[in-house]
Protein backbone atom coordinates (compact mmCIF):
# COMPACT_ATOMS: atom_id res chain seq x y z
CA UNK A 1 0.00 0.00 0.00
CA UNK A 2 2.94 2.59 0.56
CA UNK A 3 5.31 1.51 -2.22
CA UNK A 4 4.08 0.43 -5.19
CA UNK A 5 6.34 -2.33 -7.16
CA UNK A 6 6.45 -4.07 -10.58
CA UNK A 7 4.61 -7.07 -11.01
CA UNK A 8 6.78 -10.05 -10.67
CA UNK A 9 4.52 -12.68 -13.15
CA UNK A 10 6.82 -14.90 -13.92
CA UNK A 11 7.47 -17.87 -11.38
CA UNK A 12 8.85 -20.97 -13.41
CA UNK A 13 8.75 -23.41 -10.96
CA UNK A 14 4.96 -22.56 -10.14
CA UNK A 15 4.60 -23.44 -13.95
CA UNK A 16 6.40 -26.74 -13.64
CA UNK A 17 4.80 -28.39 -10.61
CA UNK A 18 1.80 -30.26 -9.44
CA UNK A 19 -0.40 -27.25 -7.45
CA UNK A 20 -0.48 -30.18 -4.38
CA UNK A 21 2.84 -31.16 -4.46
CA UNK A 22 4.32 -27.06 -4.91
CA UNK A 23 1.43 -25.89 -1.79
CA UNK A 24 2.62 -28.46 0.48
CA UNK A 25 5.95 -28.52 -0.23
CA UNK A 26 6.50 -26.32 2.86
CA UNK A 27 5.02 -29.09 5.20
CA UNK A 28 6.79 -31.95 3.63
CA UNK A 29 10.06 -30.12 3.98
CA UNK A 30 9.67 -29.24 7.51
CA UNK A 31 8.38 -32.70 8.57
CA UNK A 32 11.29 -34.30 6.87
CA UNK A 33 13.29 -32.24 8.65
CA UNK A 34 12.01 -32.94 12.11
CA UNK A 35 12.32 -36.31 11.55
CA UNK A 36 15.31 -36.50 9.77
CA UNK A 37 17.32 -34.07 13.03
CA UNK A 38 15.46 -36.59 15.18
CA UNK A 39 16.79 -39.49 13.41
CA UNK A 40 13.78 -41.45 12.67
CA UNK A 41 13.61 -41.37 9.09
CA UNK A 42 15.46 -41.49 5.96
CA UNK A 43 14.10 -38.45 3.33
CA UNK A 44 12.63 -41.33 0.75
CA UNK A 45 10.14 -42.23 3.88
CA UNK A 46 9.73 -38.39 5.33
CA UNK A 47 6.32 -37.57 4.51
CA UNK A 48 3.26 -34.95 7.22
CA UNK A 49 0.14 -35.28 6.62
CA UNK A 50 -0.85 -32.00 4.60
CA UNK A 51 -3.80 -29.96 5.96
CA UNK A 52 -7.13 -31.09 4.96
CA UNK A 53 -8.81 -28.16 2.90
CA UNK A 54 -12.12 -26.61 4.72
CA UNK A 55 -14.87 -28.11 3.81
CA UNK A 56 -13.78 -29.12 0.16
CA UNK A 57 -16.94 -31.12 -0.46
CA UNK A 58 -18.52 -27.57 -1.24
CA UNK A 59 -16.43 -26.69 -4.27
CA UNK A 60 -16.84 -26.26 -7.49
CA UNK A 61 -20.27 -24.38 -6.51
CA UNK A 62 -22.57 -23.55 -8.67
CA UNK A 63 -22.24 -20.16 -10.51
CA UNK A 64 -24.62 -17.36 -9.64
CA UNK A 65 -25.07 -15.81 -13.27
CA UNK A 66 -26.90 -12.48 -11.76
CA UNK A 67 -22.37 -11.90 -11.36
CA UNK A 68 -21.13 -11.69 -14.55
CA UNK A 69 -19.21 -9.02 -15.31
CA UNK A 70 -17.29 -8.20 -18.89
CA UNK A 71 -14.32 -8.87 -17.97
CA UNK A 72 -11.29 -11.70 -18.62
CA UNK A 73 -10.86 -13.77 -15.53
CA UNK A 74 -7.62 -13.10 -14.15
CA UNK A 75 -5.18 -15.79 -14.55
CA UNK A 76 -4.88 -18.20 -11.44
CA UNK A 77 -1.40 -17.49 -10.98
CA UNK A 78 -1.39 -14.53 -11.36
CA UNK A 79 -4.37 -13.69 -9.03
CA UNK A 80 -2.08 -16.38 -6.08
CA UNK A 81 1.19 -14.68 -6.71
CA UNK A 82 0.60 -11.29 -6.52
CA UNK A 83 -0.85 -10.50 -3.08
CA UNK A 84 -1.06 -8.12 -0.40
CA UNK A 85 -0.87 -9.45 3.44
CA UNK A 86 1.07 -7.09 5.55
CA UNK A 87 0.95 -10.24 8.03
CA UNK A 88 3.50 -12.24 6.03
CA UNK A 89 5.20 -9.23 4.96
CA UNK A 90 4.92 -5.49 3.02
CA UNK A 91 5.57 -6.35 -0.52
CA UNK A 92 3.70 -8.56 -3.21
CA UNK A 93 5.34 -11.62 -2.80
CA UNK A 94 4.29 -13.34 0.19
CA UNK A 95 2.42 -16.29 -0.98
CA UNK A 96 4.82 -19.03 -0.05
CA UNK A 97 4.94 -18.10 3.35
CA UNK A 98 1.54 -17.35 4.12
CA UNK A 99 1.29 -21.52 3.68
CA UNK A 100 2.49 -21.81 7.10
CA UNK A 101 -0.80 -20.22 8.40
CA UNK A 102 -2.59 -23.34 10.28
CA UNK A 103 -6.36 -22.76 9.37
CA UNK A 104 -7.04 -25.95 11.87
CA UNK A 105 -8.43 -24.76 14.29
CA UNK A 106 -9.85 -22.24 13.43
CA UNK A 107 -12.72 -20.50 15.84
CA UNK A 108 -14.80 -17.68 14.10
CA UNK A 109 -16.73 -15.52 17.15
CA UNK A 110 -19.74 -13.68 16.44
CA UNK A 111 -20.44 -10.93 19.06
CA UNK A 112 -21.35 -7.56 20.70
CA UNK A 113 -24.54 -6.22 20.00
CA UNK A 114 -26.15 -9.62 18.66
CA UNK A 115 -29.14 -11.62 19.89
CA UNK A 116 -27.13 -14.99 18.63
CA UNK A 117 -23.67 -14.56 20.04
CA UNK A 118 -21.45 -17.18 19.25
CA UNK A 119 -18.03 -19.18 18.91
CA UNK A 120 -17.72 -21.27 16.32
CA UNK A 121 -15.70 -23.55 14.09
CA UNK A 122 -15.10 -21.89 10.64
CA UNK A 123 -16.18 -25.42 8.94
CA UNK A 124 -19.18 -25.49 10.71
CA UNK A 125 -20.18 -22.26 9.90
CA UNK A 126 -19.52 -22.68 6.56
CA UNK A 127 -21.42 -25.85 6.17
CA UNK A 128 -24.37 -24.00 7.26
CA UNK A 129 -24.74 -21.13 4.68
CA UNK A 130 -25.64 -21.40 1.33
CA UNK A 131 -22.75 -21.38 -1.10
CA UNK A 132 -22.27 -20.06 -4.55
CA UNK A 133 -19.45 -18.86 -6.84
CA UNK A 134 -19.32 -15.42 -8.40
CA UNK A 135 -17.25 -13.60 -10.72
CA UNK A 136 -16.36 -10.54 -9.05
CA UNK A 137 -13.98 -7.11 -10.00
CA UNK A 138 -11.55 -6.59 -7.56
CA UNK A 139 -9.69 -2.77 -7.51
CA UNK A 140 -6.72 -2.19 -5.01
CA UNK A 141 -6.29 1.13 -4.08
CA UNK A 142 -2.57 1.17 -5.58
CA UNK A 143 -4.21 0.98 -8.99
CA UNK A 144 -4.07 -2.53 -10.37
CA UNK A 145 -7.26 -5.07 -10.74
CA UNK A 146 -7.99 -8.43 -11.32
CA UNK A 147 -11.29 -10.13 -11.55
CA UNK A 148 -12.09 -13.58 -10.03
CA UNK A 149 -14.23 -16.11 -9.62
CA UNK A 150 -14.72 -16.28 -5.78
CA UNK A 151 -17.05 -18.85 -3.81
CA UNK A 152 -18.58 -17.87 -0.67
CA UNK A 153 -21.87 -16.81 1.33
CA UNK A 154 -23.67 -13.09 0.89
CA UNK A 155 -22.18 -11.45 4.39
CA UNK A 156 -26.07 -11.07 4.94
CA UNK A 157 -26.74 -14.61 5.61
CA UNK A 158 -24.10 -14.20 8.41
CA UNK A 159 -25.77 -11.00 9.96
CA UNK A 160 -29.33 -13.21 9.79
CA UNK A 161 -27.22 -15.72 11.65
CA UNK A 162 -26.49 -13.59 14.25
CA UNK A 163 -29.73 -11.61 14.59
CA UNK A 164 -28.52 -7.83 15.42
CA UNK A 165 -30.29 -5.54 17.98
CA UNK A 166 -31.73 -2.81 16.55
CA UNK A 167 -28.98 -0.18 17.46
CA UNK A 168 -25.94 -2.53 15.75
CA UNK A 169 -25.21 0.06 13.06
CA UNK A 170 -22.01 -1.28 11.64
CA UNK A 171 -20.18 -4.75 11.27
CA UNK A 172 -16.26 -4.94 12.81
CA UNK A 173 -13.86 -7.95 11.30
CA UNK A 174 -10.74 -8.40 12.67
CA UNK A 175 -8.05 -10.94 10.88
CA UNK A 176 -6.24 -13.39 13.26
CA UNK A 177 -3.01 -12.48 15.45
CA UNK A 178 0.34 -14.98 15.38
CA UNK A 179 2.98 -12.92 15.38
CA UNK A 180 4.84 -16.60 15.72
CA UNK A 181 3.69 -17.47 12.23
CA UNK A 182 3.03 -14.44 10.53
CA UNK A 183 6.36 -12.46 11.01
CA UNK A 184 4.78 -9.01 9.27
CA UNK A 185 2.49 -8.97 13.13
CA UNK A 186 5.73 -8.38 15.05
CA UNK A 187 6.52 -5.11 13.37
CA UNK A 188 5.06 -3.14 15.98
CA UNK A 189 4.89 0.26 14.52
CA UNK A 190 1.40 -1.44 12.22
CA UNK A 191 -1.55 -1.34 14.26
CA UNK A 192 -2.32 -5.32 14.58
CA UNK A 193 -4.80 -6.86 14.52
CA UNK A 194 -5.81 -6.17 10.42
CA UNK A 195 -9.75 -4.22 11.33
CA UNK A 196 -12.13 -3.66 8.77
CA UNK A 197 -15.88 -2.58 8.87
CA UNK A 198 -19.00 -1.55 6.96
CA UNK A 199 -22.14 0.14 7.77
CA UNK A 200 -24.69 -2.41 8.55
CA UNK A 201 -26.94 -1.54 5.27
CA UNK A 202 -23.33 -2.36 3.16
CA UNK A 203 -22.60 -5.55 5.58
CA UNK A 204 -26.48 -6.68 3.92
CA UNK A 205 -25.99 -5.66 0.67
CA UNK A 206 -26.39 -7.92 -1.86
CA UNK A 207 -22.81 -7.39 -3.14
CA UNK A 208 -20.94 -7.71 -0.23
CA UNK A 209 -19.52 -11.73 -0.08
CA UNK A 210 -17.84 -13.69 2.25
CA UNK A 211 -15.29 -15.45 -0.70
CA UNK A 212 -14.26 -18.88 1.25
CA UNK A 213 -12.90 -20.14 -1.97
CA UNK A 214 -11.65 -19.07 -4.65
CA UNK A 215 -10.78 -20.46 -8.75
CA UNK A 216 -13.61 -23.53 -7.85
CA UNK A 217 -11.63 -24.64 -4.94
CA UNK A 218 -11.46 -23.64 -0.98
CA UNK A 219 -10.00 -20.28 -0.91
CA UNK A 220 -6.09 -20.31 -0.94
CA UNK A 221 -4.22 -18.91 2.27
CA UNK A 222 -2.04 -15.99 0.46
CA UNK A 223 -5.93 -14.78 -0.54
CA UNK A 224 -7.26 -14.95 2.55
CA UNK A 225 -8.57 -18.35 4.20
CA UNK A 226 -10.24 -19.65 5.54
CA UNK A 227 -12.72 -16.51 5.21
CA UNK A 228 -12.32 -12.95 3.33
CA UNK A 229 -14.61 -10.05 2.80
CA UNK A 230 -15.38 -9.21 -0.98
CA UNK A 231 -17.15 -5.81 -1.40
CA UNK A 232 -16.16 -5.39 -4.70
CA UNK A 233 -17.35 -1.44 -5.22
CA UNK A 234 -14.46 -0.39 -2.06
CA UNK A 235 -10.77 -0.32 -2.34
CA UNK A 236 -9.45 -4.05 -2.04
CA UNK A 237 -8.00 -3.22 1.27
CA UNK A 238 -11.88 -3.48 2.70
CA UNK A 239 -11.81 -6.62 1.42
CA UNK A 240 -10.40 -8.26 5.02
CA UNK A 241 -8.72 -11.26 4.93
CA UNK A 242 -8.04 -14.36 7.40
CA UNK A 243 -11.32 -13.27 9.96
CA UNK A 244 -11.59 -14.81 13.29
CA UNK A 245 -13.97 -12.14 14.94
CA UNK A 246 -17.41 -10.32 13.52
CA UNK A 247 -18.97 -7.74 15.84
CA UNK A 248 -21.96 -6.04 15.72
CA UNK A 249 -21.78 -2.43 17.25
CA UNK A 250 -22.77 1.07 17.15
CA UNK A 251 -19.41 2.96 16.80
CA UNK A 252 -17.73 3.16 12.93
CA UNK A 253 -15.07 0.99 13.58
CA UNK A 254 -11.67 2.65 13.04
CA UNK A 255 -10.29 0.29 10.36
CA UNK A 256 -6.01 -0.84 10.21
CA UNK A 257 -5.23 1.37 7.37
CA UNK A 258 -7.29 4.44 8.86
CA UNK A 259 -5.17 4.09 12.40
CA UNK A 260 -2.12 3.76 10.17
CA UNK A 261 -2.31 6.55 7.04
CA UNK A 262 -5.88 8.48 8.14
CA UNK A 263 -5.65 11.16 5.81
CA UNK A 264 -5.06 8.68 2.92
CA UNK A 265 -7.54 6.03 3.81
CA UNK A 266 -11.25 6.54 5.24
CA UNK A 267 -13.58 4.03 6.21
CA UNK A 268 -15.81 4.13 3.00
CA UNK A 269 -13.23 3.71 0.51
CA UNK A 270 -15.82 3.84 -2.28
CA UNK A 271 -14.04 3.20 -5.71
CA UNK A 272 -13.98 6.78 -7.51
CA UNK A 273 -11.72 7.56 -10.51
CA UNK A 274 -11.83 11.37 -9.99
CA UNK A 275 -10.68 11.49 -6.36
CA UNK A 276 -7.10 11.12 -6.69
CA UNK A 277 -5.57 8.69 -4.17
CA UNK A 278 -3.01 12.10 -1.75
CA UNK A 279 -0.15 10.54 -3.83
CA UNK A 280 -1.40 8.67 -7.36
CA UNK A 281 -4.26 9.27 -9.79
CA UNK A 282 -7.23 6.69 -9.53
CA UNK A 283 -8.12 7.42 -12.90
CA UNK A 284 -6.92 3.94 -14.20
CA UNK A 285 -5.99 0.79 -13.42
CA UNK A 286 -3.69 -2.19 -14.73
CA UNK A 287 -5.61 -5.63 -14.48
CA UNK A 288 -3.10 -8.28 -13.24
CA UNK A 289 -1.00 -10.21 -16.47
CA UNK A 290 -2.25 -6.67 -18.70
CA UNK A 291 -0.36 -4.60 -20.63
CA UNK A 292 -1.82 -1.70 -20.73
CA UNK A 293 -4.12 0.10 -18.07
CA UNK A 294 -8.03 0.43 -18.88
CA UNK A 295 -9.89 3.08 -17.07
CA UNK A 296 -11.27 2.55 -13.49
CA UNK A 297 -14.91 2.89 -12.97
CA UNK A 298 -17.11 4.65 -10.48
CA UNK A 299 -17.88 2.28 -7.61
CA UNK A 300 -15.37 -0.10 -9.37
CA UNK A 301 -18.39 -0.49 -12.25
CA UNK A 302 -21.09 -1.39 -9.49
CA UNK A 303 -22.91 2.09 -9.39
CA UNK A 304 -25.89 0.98 -9.98
CA UNK A 305 -25.84 -2.19 -6.90
CA UNK A 306 -24.91 0.59 -4.54
CA UNK A 307 -24.98 4.24 -5.52
CA UNK A 308 -28.08 4.57 -3.19
CA UNK A 309 -26.48 3.54 -0.21
CA UNK A 310 -25.07 6.70 0.10
CA UNK A 311 -27.48 9.02 -0.97
CA UNK A 312 -26.89 12.45 0.19
CA UNK A 313 -23.67 11.75 1.67
CA UNK A 314 -21.08 14.31 1.84
CA UNK A 315 -18.88 13.08 -1.42
CA UNK A 316 -16.02 13.72 0.16
CA UNK A 317 -16.50 11.30 3.11
CA UNK A 318 -17.35 8.38 0.43
CA UNK A 319 -13.86 7.81 -1.26
CA UNK A 320 -11.66 8.45 1.07
N1 LIG B 1 -6.35 -8.33 4.84
C1 LIG B 1 -5.41 -8.48 5.79
N2 LIG B 1 -5.71 -9.14 6.92
N3 LIG B 1 -4.16 -7.97 5.65
C2 LIG B 1 -3.82 -7.27 4.52
O1 LIG B 1 -2.67 -6.80 4.43
N4 LIG B 1 -4.54 -6.36 2.36
C3 LIG B 1 -5.70 -5.80 1.66
C4 LIG B 1 -6.81 -6.84 1.49
N5 LIG B 1 -7.01 -7.56 2.74
C5 LIG B 1 -4.79 -7.08 3.51
C6 LIG B 1 -6.07 -7.68 3.70
C7 LIG B 1 -5.37 -5.24 0.36
S1 LIG B 1 -4.52 -3.77 0.38
C8 LIG B 1 -5.78 -5.80 -0.80
S2 LIG B 1 -5.59 -5.00 -2.29
C9 LIG B 1 -6.36 -7.14 -0.83
O2 LIG B 1 -6.45 -7.74 0.46
C10 LIG B 1 -5.52 -8.01 -1.72
O3 LIG B 1 -6.12 -9.24 -1.95
P1 LIG B 1 -5.38 -10.33 -2.83
O4 LIG B 1 -3.99 -10.51 -2.29
O5 LIG B 1 -6.20 -11.56 -2.69
O6 LIG B 1 -5.35 -9.80 -4.22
Amino acid sequence: MLIRRPARWAIPERDATPETVFLNRRQLLGGAGGLLAAGLATPAFARTEPEAPIAPELYPAKRNDAYKIDREITEKRLATTYNNYYEFGSHKDIWERAQDLPLRPWTVKIDGMVGKPMELDVEDLIRKLPIEERLYRHRCVEAWSMTVPWSGFALKELVKLAEPQAGAKFLRMETFMMPDIARGQRQRWYPWPYIEGLRMDEATHDLAFMATGVYGKPIVKQMGAPLRLAAPWKYGFKSIKGIVKFTFTDQQPKSYWEQLIGNEYGFYANVNPEVDHPRWSQAKERPLGASSDVPTLLYNGYAEEVAGLYAGMDPKKLFY
